[in-house]
């Protein structure tokens, strides 16, 4: 089966050169970012590119990224999402996968800033007159030279078999099941999409005819639609490359909770 493996080479980049992009190709980006936002349509997300990057390095040191741990970088694009609807934050994240494929096509590295528990006065200070959130933004430029010989700890993927369940919550593929029905590159592949913090928290419900895509949390913690987002960007992307040319709907308001895991489902895609 011919299936790109542009997603397993794909990785967040945290060191960069200090090397800055061409303006010219700063310049396609930026009308790059206006066209994700007119195909998005919904005028819920906002991309906005971040040249000068040494300045918001500084001013999100140590507040911005994991635990403080702020990514520098030549160059940031931020995403405001302008409304808090559910909806909003999975288009955004999607939105935000297809500029990151963008960018990699002409070479460039990112990786995603988490900045949500930065201060809204900071942030106003740092991003000025925003309308919207911005609790995210990509970290741009060129990557140093990575040794390949040495494994990033927090690029770990869980198994297809914990991925995909068939009919049932809980129930694991068995056998050639996903091979016989084409699917196996398809899910082994769109396990490489980044999540926050790593936790890939996508689960897959197969069906017949249909696969339903599921956020699986706990009762602590909200379910990850930004993550939610990302994955279904890839997984459309990789079935389109195998001829299934459908694309997600959204499932509203339906949550399971099995074993004290709760399921939240998120949509629905015909096979
Ligand atoms: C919504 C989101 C927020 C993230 N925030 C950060 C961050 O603040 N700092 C960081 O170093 N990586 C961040 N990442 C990158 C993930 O940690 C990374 O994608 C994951 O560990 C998998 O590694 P990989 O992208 O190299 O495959 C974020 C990723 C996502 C999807």
């Amino acid at each position: 089966m011919l299936m790109t493996n542009f997603l397993r080479e794909r990785k967040s980049v945290r060191e960069f050169k200090n090397k800055k992009i061409d303006v010219d190709v700063l310049s396609d980006i930026k009308v790059y970012l206006e066209s994700i936002e007119n195909e998005e349509n919904n005028g819920s997300v906002r991309f906005s590119l971040y040249e000068y990057g040494e300045k918001l390095y500084n001013e999100l040191k140590g507040v911005g990224g994991y635990s403080g741990v702020m990514i520098e970088s030549p160059h940031y694009i931020t995403l405001e999402l302008m409304n808090n609807q559910e909806s909003s934050i999975i288009s955004s994240a999607y939105y935000m996968e297809k500029v990151i494929t963008k960018l990699n096509n002409l070479g460039i590295d990112t990786c995603w800033v988490s900045i949500g528990n930065v201060e809204q006065d900071k942030k106003l200070q740092i991003f000025g007159e925003i309308i919207g959130e911005i609790n995210y933004i990509l970290a741009i430029g060129y990557g140093k030279a990575r040794n390949p010989f040495v494994n990033d700890p927090i690029s770990d993927r869980i198994g297809v078999e914990d991925l995909v369940f068939i009919d049932k919550i809980g129930n694991p593929p068995e056998g050639d099941e996903l091979e016989n029905r084409g699917l196996d590159d398809l899910f082994y592949y769109v396990r490489f999409a980044p999540s926050a913090f790593n936790k890939q928290p996508w689960r897959f419900l197969l069906k017949k005819d249909k696969v339903n895509l599921l956020i699986k949390y706990n009762d602590k913690e909200k379910p990850s639609l930004m993550d939610a987002g990302i994955i279904m960007y890839y997984f459309e992307y990789l079935a389109n490359s195998i001829g299934i040319n459908s694309k997600w709907e959204l499932i509203k308001d339906m949550v399971v909770v099995e074993e004290d895991i709760c399921y939240k489902y998120i949509g629905e895609f015909k096979l």
